[in-house]
C-alpha cells in the first residue's frame, strides 16, 4: 500500500515570501518552475514541496508514494470498492509532479490526496538554500504532515481502514491528536482535533541538530516568526521549533527522530503531554497553554527523558567513566 509522504503542495500568492521562507530559514532548494509555479528540492529528487499561485490560498495536496504501477491500480481498486472516488490524472499533471502516474481522490475532511510511484531523480545534486548538512528521506518519506481536523474519529476510519495507516499512538490532553506511520518514521500523518478542517504543519527532519538551531537562529531574529518555541517530543524524540510560513499553517524544523519497527509496534495512550520539555504553542488557546505547561512541569519534576537518536557518523562516544552517570544509567 502506500509507503511514504513522497511530496506536498500548497496555494499561496507570496512566491516570493516562499522562496525566502524555504531557502534562508529551512535550508530547501528553489527550483524556478514558471511564474505561477515554485518548487522546493529537498534531496536528490526534482521536487518535494511546491507552492502553486493558481491553486487558491488555503489548498493543499498531498502525494503518498506506492511502490509501482501495479500497487498504484490496486489502491485504486481498493479505495473504489470502498465508495470513494478516484480521477486517474492525465500524464500532462503527471509530468508537473514530477512522477510517471498518479491518481487523486479526497478524505472525509476535503482534503486533496494524491498516490503516484516513480518520481524523477534530478540529475544534478541537491544544493541546499542555506548551508545546512541535508534533510532525512528516503524511505522514511520528505517528513511528516499534521492536519488540523473537526473531527478525528470522522476522518480516522478513512486512513486506517482504506489507505493502511497505522495507529503509533495518541494524546487525549492538551488536546486530541493521534499519530499514524507507514514506515519506521513514527509518524508520517497526525490528526489534531480543533473543530475545523484545516492545515496545521509539515515537519522536515535535518541531519543535524545545529542545523535546527540555526534555523532557530534564523526564526528568531524575524518578528513574529516563531510558532513553536523549541522543545522536544515524547513520541517521536524530535527535537524541534515551528516556524509560521507565508500560508496559514507552520513547518516544523527537527532533528533525532526515532525510527520505529512497524511490525511490532504497539500504540499506546501517551499522558506526558506532546513535549517532554520547550514547544510552548502560540497557537494553543490559553487555557490549553496553561495545561500543556502544567504537563511538562510534572514531566520535568519527574525527570522524564529518552536518549538521543543520532546516525552513525553523527556522534562521537564520550570517553572515560564516570560514577554520576553510571549511577543514573543504573536508575
Ligand atoms: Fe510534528
Amino acid at each position: 500500500m502506500l509507503r511514504s509522504l513522497g511530496y506536498a503542495g500548497f496555494g499561496s500568492t507570496d512566491l516570493d515570501d516562499w522562496r525566502q521562507f524555504g531557502t534562508r530559514l529551512v535550508g530547501l532548494q528553489a527550483v524556478e518552475r514558471s511564474a505561477s509555479l515554485l518548487a522546493f528540492r529537498m534531496d536528490d529528487r526534482k521536487q518535494r514541496i511546491v507552492i502553486d499561485r493558481e491553486m487558491g490560498e488555503a489548498s493543499r495536496f498531498f502525494g503518498w508514494e506506492v511502490a509501482d504501477a501495479a500497487a498504484l491500480d490496486a489502491l485504486g481498486a481498493r479505495l473504489e470498492a470502498a465508495g470513494v472516488t478516484v480521477t486517474a490524472e492525465p500524464q500532462a499533471l503527471a509530468d508537473a509532479r514530477r512522477v510517471r502516474a498518479l491518481i487523486a481522490f479526497r478524505d472525509p475532511a476535503g482534503n486533496r490526496l494524491e498516490a503516484f510511484h516513480g518520481a524523477e531523480i534530478d540529475d544534478t545534486p541537491f544544493a541546499p538554500g542555506r548551508a545546512i548538512s541535508g534533510f532525512r528521506t528516503g524511505p522514511l518519506g520528505l517528513g511528516h504532515v499534521v492536519l488540523t481536523v473537526e473531527n478525528i474519529g470522522a476522518v480516522m476510519p478513512f486512513y486506517v481502514e482504506t489507505l493502511g495507516f497505522a495507529l503509533s499512538d495518541y494524546i487525549e490532553k492538551p488536546f486530541r491528536a493521534y499519530f499514524f506511520h507507514l514506515n519506521p518514521r513514527h509518524h508520517s500523518l497526525a490528526l489534531i482535533e480543533t473543530g475545523r478542517n484545516g492545515m496545521h504543519h509539515l515537519m522536515v527532519e535535518m541531519f543535524s541538530l545545529d542545523d535546527v538551531g540555526q534555523a532557530y537562529d534564523v526564526a528568531l531574529s524575524e518578528p513574529d516568526r516563531i510558532g513553536v518555541t523549541l522543545g522536544r517530543h515524547t513520541n517521536d524524540f524530535m527535537t524541534s521549533f515551528y516556524a509560521k510560513t507565508p500560508s496559514a499553517f507552520m513547518v516544523e524544523c527537527g532533528w533525532g527522530g526515532r525510527e520505529i519497527d512497524p511490525k511490532s509496534w504497539q500504540p499506546v495512550e501517551m499522558t506526558d503531554g506532546p513535549s517532554l520539555w520547550g514547544h510552548e504553542r502560540v497557537w494553543l488557546p490559553h487555557r490549553d497553554r496553561e495545561v500543556a505547561r502544567e504537563m511538562r512541569m510534572r514531566a520535568a519534576e519527574r525527570g522524564l527523558r529518552a536518549p538521543v537518536q543520532v546516525m552513525e557518523g553523527n556522534y562521537r562516544l564520550m570517553s572515560g567513566t564516570c560514577a554520576w552517570w553510571d549511577g543514573v544509567r543504573e536508575n
